[in-house]
Parts: C-alpha cells; structure tokens; sequence
C-alpha cells in the first residue's frame, strides 16, 4: 500500500504525511553520526565499533533528505545522534536547514545533546533559529556522573547549559531512571531544573542494542517513581502532548514541568507522529522495530528528488502500530539490536 497525502485545513500548502493507520507524520528525527564523546552504561558499551564516514550520509544528503520531508508536510526537525555537535561542521547543516523555518514551511528546528559542545555552539545555535534544547543529564554528582557517562565531565556540561540559557535558549533536561543509581536523585533533580527555569523529562530505559550489564538491574518503572513523587508534591496532570511519549505533570510546589516516558508501563503508539532517519539513511518508522527503509539509494542514485519521495510515501505506508518492548528475566536480548545512538534519542 501507498502512503497517502492530504491537505490540511489551514496549517501550511504542504501536504501531510499519513501512514495507515490515519497517523499524520509531522516530526522527523535526524540521527546525522552514531559517535560520541560519551559512554554512557545503558547506551553503549565501553569499547563499540562505529560505522566508517564513506556509509554516512553527506551534510548536503542530510539537507537533502529533510527538505524532501519539510516538502511533504514535515514541521519539526529535531537533529540527534549520537553526540550531533561532534559531527565536523555540523553547523553547516542547522545553517542550510533554517532556511525552512525562514520561509515557514517548518515551525521548529531542535536538538538533543548531551550538552558537552554547548559552550562552544549555544550562540550559533540561535543564530540558526533553534531556540530549544535538549540536554541529557542524569545526575549532579560529579562522580556518578563520570560513573555513568564514563567519558563525561559535569563541570563541561554545565558551562555547556550556562551558555544555552545565557544565549536565550529554552532547555529541557532529559535524564534516564536508572535503578539504584540516580532514583535517589529525582527530587533533587526537580528543584534545580525548576528552579533554573528548565523543564525536566524522565526516561525509562529501553532494551535497544547490547550493552555490557543487563537492563534488568537499570530498569526502573516510572510509575513506581511517580507513585514516590507523589507522596511529596502535587502532581497536575497536563492534557499538552507532543504527539509523542512523554506525559507531563505540573508539579504545584515549583510550578515547573515534569514528563515521564514511559515506553514500558505505557504504551503511546497510538498517536505518534514521528519518524527516525539514521546517519545513513536508514528510515526507522518505530523505535522498536527493525523494519527500516533506504532513503540514501534513492538520493545517490538521482539529482532529482522524485525518486526520493516516493521513496519516503512507501516508507510511511508501512508505519507499524506499534513497538513490542519488554524488559525481564525472560528477555534477556535487546529487542532491537542498534543502539539509540544509531536511531538517535
Ligand atoms: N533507554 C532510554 N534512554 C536512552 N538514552 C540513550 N539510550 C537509552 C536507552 N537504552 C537517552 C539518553 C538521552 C536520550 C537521547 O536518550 O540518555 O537522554
Ligand atoms: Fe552519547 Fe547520548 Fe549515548 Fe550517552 S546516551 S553515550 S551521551 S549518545
């Protein structure tokens, strides 16, 4: 089956991506290397293999790839990695890409990083017309920072968040529940990043790709820390959804916002938007699928960009449902074998 497009009253003259189960795709996430300067336990494993340059995707292919979305109803990029501001002359990329948000054809261009190259790109950043940020952080304690990063300086990243907020950008911090490792955090983590004005997002931690312990003894279901939460602050349910995993509360005590995502104790399929494209141009339409389609054969093989967007219209056409993660004794292997760094964060 063929994806389908159709017009969308009033929000812009492209056309909307639909997949087949009536979901409109307006988010694309843009994985543009699979290295990092990090590495952290629940993502990578200490000594990983990355791909060779000559199988990524060129800045120009990347820019290439993402106008063909934006073209098709795309109006969210979101650039991840891997670490994405270790890519050489990644600002290029942001550079080119604004040119949407310029024209209106895009409402947003965002990035996840784990925040150690801020200081160095948080002007530039928005000079090129991103204006939020993400940046993983799942502790304030030197040590176990540099514990679960293995490679990270927190003293770097934080500077990396002073330059974020100083050059006006909104930041949201992500970090991961890791059992017995930051659960005893949480709350510290909610005073500061309300009290710097920062959103807080918690993550469960998701079986994707072998790591060197077991996700069993990381695995910390939110609604257990939810349930902790709650006999401390009052959490208000906001309706506002991204059309993607996270639920928020507000938290009535800071007046600031938490979300939880929960791919495990919840499921939040049925209204996603999104889709993923790996730094060489594979197309993830699910997280937790293996199912992936070839958008880079389509780009070399052409200049002209017909063959690319079909390329995208039967990729959307098989959207799954949704993802089948599970995390026990009884399923010891990833349910996907790439790391996140490859589909990106
Ligand atoms: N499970 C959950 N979150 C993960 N991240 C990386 N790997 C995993 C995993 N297996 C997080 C990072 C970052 C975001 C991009 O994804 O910590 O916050
Ligand atoms: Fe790097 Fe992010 Fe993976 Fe950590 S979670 S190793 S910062 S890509």
């Amino acid at each position: 089956m063929r994806g389908s497009t159709i017009e969308l009253p009033g929000t812009s003259s492209a056309p909307a991506l639909l997949d087949p189960f009536g979901r409109a795709v307006t988010y694309l996430r843009v994985s543009v290397t699979d290295r990092c300067d990090f590495r952290c336990v629940y993502c990578m494993s200490e000594d990983m293999s990355f791909l060779p340059k000559r199988d990524l995707l060129s800045l120009e292919e990347l820019d290439r790839i993402c106008t063909a979305f934006v073209g098709q109803g795309v109006r969210k990029l979101r650039i991840t990695g891997g670490e994405p501001l270790v890519r050489r002359d990644i600002m290029t990329l942001f550079r080119t890409l604004s040119r949407h948000l310029e024209s209106g054809a895009l409402d947003e261009l965002t990035v996840t990083t784990n925040g150690s190259q801020l200081a160095r790109f948080a002007q530039e950043l928005v000079s090129c017309g991103v204006r939020r940020v993400n940046v993983s952080i799942d502790t304030l304690d030197p040590d176990k920072f540099h514990r679960i990063t293995r490679w990270g300086n927190l003293a770097k990243v934080l500077q990396g968040l002073d330059a974020a907020q100083a050059a006006g950008l909104k930041v949201k911090i992500n970090a991961v529940a890791l059992k017995g490792v930051n659960e005893d955090e949480i709350e510290s983590l909610i005073a500061w990043t309300h009290g710097r004005g920062m959103d807080l997002t918690l993550i469960e931690v998701m079986p994707l790709g072998e790591i060197d312990g077991q996700r069993i003894d990381q695995y910390l279901p939110l609604s257990e820390v939810r349930r902790r939460l709650e006999a401390r602050y009052t959490l208000q349910d906001l309706a506002e959804r991204t059309g993607g995993p996270a639920r928020y509360v507000k938290v009535a005590e800071t007046g600031g916002k938490l979300g939880f995502i929960t791919p495990l104790t919840h499921n939040f399929c049925e209204s996603c938007n999104r889709v993923r494209l790996t730094c060489t141009g594979q197309l993830f339409m699910c997280l937790g699928q293996e199912d992936a389609a070839d958008l880079r054969a389509p780009v070399r093989a052409s200049e002209d960009d017909a063959p690319l967007n079909r390329a995208i219209l039967d990729a959307i056409a098989r959207k799954p449902k949704g993802h089948d993660f599970i995390i026990d004794r009884n399923h010891a292997r990833p349910a996907v074998g790439r790391h996140m760094s490859m589909t990106g964060g």
